[in-house]
């Protein structure tokens, strides 16, 4: 999968995305990441990206002109198939553009499930007051937020979203079973977890978990995850409640 990072700051994004079991998964070749800085797409000489915005105002805005440029070179790229090295069959349609923005949907796991079936996806990042809304007009197919709070600048609430839906695809983690029993894959939070030594600051692990007993541990964790979602997350556990058959 491709993930494309427009943004004002791509060392910020590089530094973050190159790292732990993304980066890895970039080496091997099962996603990559191309990041674009839109200021390389200035038409003005000293760079500039930003500019007043009509009516006043505090601030500055993402002037409409640079973003769409940038957006429009990851569109060709991805179409004719130059600069992605896994690129397949030329001619693709036109990638979804998510601009991160705290007026979108809320991202949850569903979101990164249904994200993670795109071969590529295009990310855009604002800073300042935002962007025009002209561009954005023209570019985005789905406003996302991470949650209701404001945050600088949308390379973070990139790299949230982009950790949550690199991790489903196939091979990236390189135990997939983990990714498909751990919190909110069945609407419920994870069971609790341990590891050796079997007794620390005098806790001992659970006796089930050492007895071997598979059908046993699969209940007891089932059991752990109901009553630690209706404990932790009573939202969840109530969705839970109203799915199960009567
Ligand atoms: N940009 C600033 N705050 C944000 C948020 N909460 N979610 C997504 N993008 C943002």
């Amino acid at each position: 999968m491709r993930f494309h990072i427009l943004t004002l700051f791509p060392e910020m994004v590089d530094g973050c995305l190159g790292a732990s079991i993304l980066g890895r998964a970039a080496k091997d070749g099962r996603i990559s990441f191309h990041t674009v800085n839109i200021r390389d797409y200035a038409q003005d000489r000293h760079k500039k990206v930003d500019d007043y915005t009509y009516g006043g105002g505090a601030g500055m805005l993402m002037q409409a002109q640079p973003v769409y440029d940038a957006w429009r070179a990851v569109q060709e790229t991805e179409r004719f198939g130059s600069g992605c090295p896994e690129n397949g069959p030329k001619r693709r349609k036109r990638l979804r553009t998510i601009y991160v923005t705290p007026q979108g949907e809320t991202f949850t796991q569903e979101t990164a499930r249904a994200l993670a079936q795109e071969e590529a996806l295009i990310f855009l990042c604002g800073h300042y007051e935002g962007i025009d809304e002209r561009v954005l007009e023209e570019t985005v197919t789905d406003y996302i937020s991470i949650g209701d709070y404001v945050l600088t600048g949308g390379e973070l609430p990139a790299m949230v979203m982009i950790d949550a839906i690199a991790r489903l695809v196939p091979g990236v983690l390189h135990n997939d079973r983990s990714a498909e029993m751990e919190s909110f894959q069945n609407g419920l939070l994870e069971y609790p977890q341990y590891s050796r030594p079997p007794v620390w600051h005098g806790k001992a692990v659970p006796e089930v978990l050492l007895s071997g007993h598979h059908k046993k541990i699969e209940e007891w964790r089932l059991e752990q995850s109901v009553a630690r979602t209706r404990e932790r997350r009573p939202d969840l556990y109530r969705d839970y409640r109203n799915k199960m058959p009567e």
